[in-house]
């Protein structure tokens, strides 16, 4: 069911700000920038190996990672773990009495589903499952 670690989500101010530590002094690999308007973020990816960091930045005052940065600061936001099958992990999970923050998939960046498992039940790491889109 879960196939890898996809990413892992880094809260930050401003992407501009934080890209050339990973860009230039880690050396990841760069793969752009886009807005996720359903999540009132702008994200960037940066691959190493089979997995990525990507950096969220708030759009928006009322943003969940507005939220996070008002609350703990810039740091690790959530654990992504990419699943084969999102909707059936999702409905796994709920039989389980894990609490979910989404019942149901949303959008997420590069055409993926996402869903996050409250952090009340992942032991305060926020957690999201990602199917990837074709
Ligand atoms: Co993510």
């Amino acid at each position: 069911m879960l196939t890898k670690i996809n990413h892992i989500g880094v809260a930050v101010t401003s992407i501009e700000e934080a890209l050339p530590y990973y860009r230039d002094s880690l050396h990841m690999n760069y793969e752009g920038c886009e807005e996720v308007a359903e999540q009132k973020v702008k994200v960037a990816f940066l691959q190493i190996g089979e997995s990525r960091i990507e950096l969220l930045e708030p759009t928006s005052e009322d943003s969940p990672v507005a939220g996070f940065l008002q609350k703990n600061g810039p740091g690790v936001h959530h654990i992504a773990y990419e699943v084969d099958d999102l909707v059936a992990a999702l409905q796994e999970m709920e039989a389980q009495g894990v609490r979910l923050i989404d019942k149901e998939p949303r959008n997420g960046a590069h055409g993926t589903k996402i869903a996050f498992v409250h952090p009340k039940s992942s032991g305060g790491v926020l957690t999201e499952l990602c199917q990837p889109g074709h």
